[in-house]
């Protein structure tokens, strides 16, 4: 057995405006948009549970309520399916141990490291997982489940990354790499949004990370960074060197669903992969494209 404390945890932070998604966004959570029939949050949950995480923990705001809602039984819908003869398994991924789901608010969005710090009482003195479900990870096993298997290994703090060609990496937080053992790269810097000349590497911070619960305590004191926001990157960059590090480079693809382009990727892609459309859909491609 692993004598590390196991991962039991998960922090969604989802008290994000969703502005990119607006005016979809007005009234329905962005996590809530679906790729094809499943929401994004559905996707991240399941993601979590496959890692063996037990405990879901959502950041959310005004006007995100749908979410809790979504993860609670429906019983005018369970009854009157079930009067009609209609199988309820389609249900079945949204269904939780009462107690397991668990909501904070965010008052005010102030960052995603300000989110994360509001979840800090639920979270306690354990290692917890985050999952951005904006970031749509797709693999087998999943991006979640990679880390969980990694930790084992290494303990300390992870974060999975994508390498990605060198021009693209000023949208994003890239690694200082150190020493690198297969999917393994320890993790010696953290930069936000560099210029590609001056990245330090082309491997990009993708969304998924596993945390010491000593992180809570760097973002508390923490300045407000880049937006004026309590940036997570920042409180990460400061526990380097003091608890082990390291990057995990995910097998698997991502999509980035906060933006327009990435979700109708991410919905094509998907789609085009389903047994029950997948024909359906690469001849409704081929005609669009003529
Ligand atoms: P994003 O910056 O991608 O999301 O945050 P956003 O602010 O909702 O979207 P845009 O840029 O206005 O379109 C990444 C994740 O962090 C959450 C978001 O909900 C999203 O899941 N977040 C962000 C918070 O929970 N609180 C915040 O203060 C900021």
């Amino acid at each position: 057995m692993s004598a590390r404390k196991p991962i039991r945890k998960a922090v969604f932070p989802v008290a994000g405006l969703g502005t990119r998604f607006l005016p979809a966004t007005k009234a329905i959570p962005k996590e809530l948009l679906p790729i094809v029939d499943r929401p994004l949050i559905q996707y991240a949950v399941d993601e979590a549970r496959e890692a063996g995480i037990e405990q879901m923990i959502f950041v959310t705001g005004r006007g995100k309520t749908a979410i809790v809602e979504h993860f609670d039984i429906a019983f005018e819908l369970e009854t009157t399916m079930s009067e009609r003869g209609k199988d309820l398994g389609i249900l079945e991924a949204t269904r939780f141990t009462p107690g397991d789901i668990i909501t904070v608010r965010q008052q005010v969005p102030l960052g995603l490291g300000h989110a994360i710090w509001c979840a800090r009482a639920i979270v306690g003195d354990e290692p917890f997982a985050i999952l951005l479900p904006d970031e749509l990870m797709i693999g087998e096993p999943g991006c979640m489940k990679q880390m969980v298997v990694a930790y084992e290994e290494v303990g300390g703090n992870l974060i999975s990354v994508l390498e990605v060609p060198r021009e693209e990496v000023s949208s994003y937080g890239v690694i200082d790499p150190g020493e690198v053992r297969g999917a393994l790269t320890e993790v010696r810097g953290l930069v936000e949004k560099p210029p590609a000349s001056e990245a330090p590497s082309n491997k990009i911070v993708s969304g998924r990370y596993i945390l010491q619960p000593e992180v809570m305590r760097t973002l508390e004191d923490q300045e407000k960074g880049a937006g004026g926001e309590i940036q997570l990157t920042d409180a990460m960059a400061r526990m380097i060197g003091g608890q082990p590090f390291h990057a995990v480079t995910f097998a698997g693809r991502r999509f980035d669903c906060g933006s327009k382009t990435g979700f109708v990727e991410a919905t094509l892609a998907l789609a085009l992969e389903r047994d029950d459309m997948g024909e359906e859909v690469r001849a409704i491609a081929n005609r669009l494209l003529g």
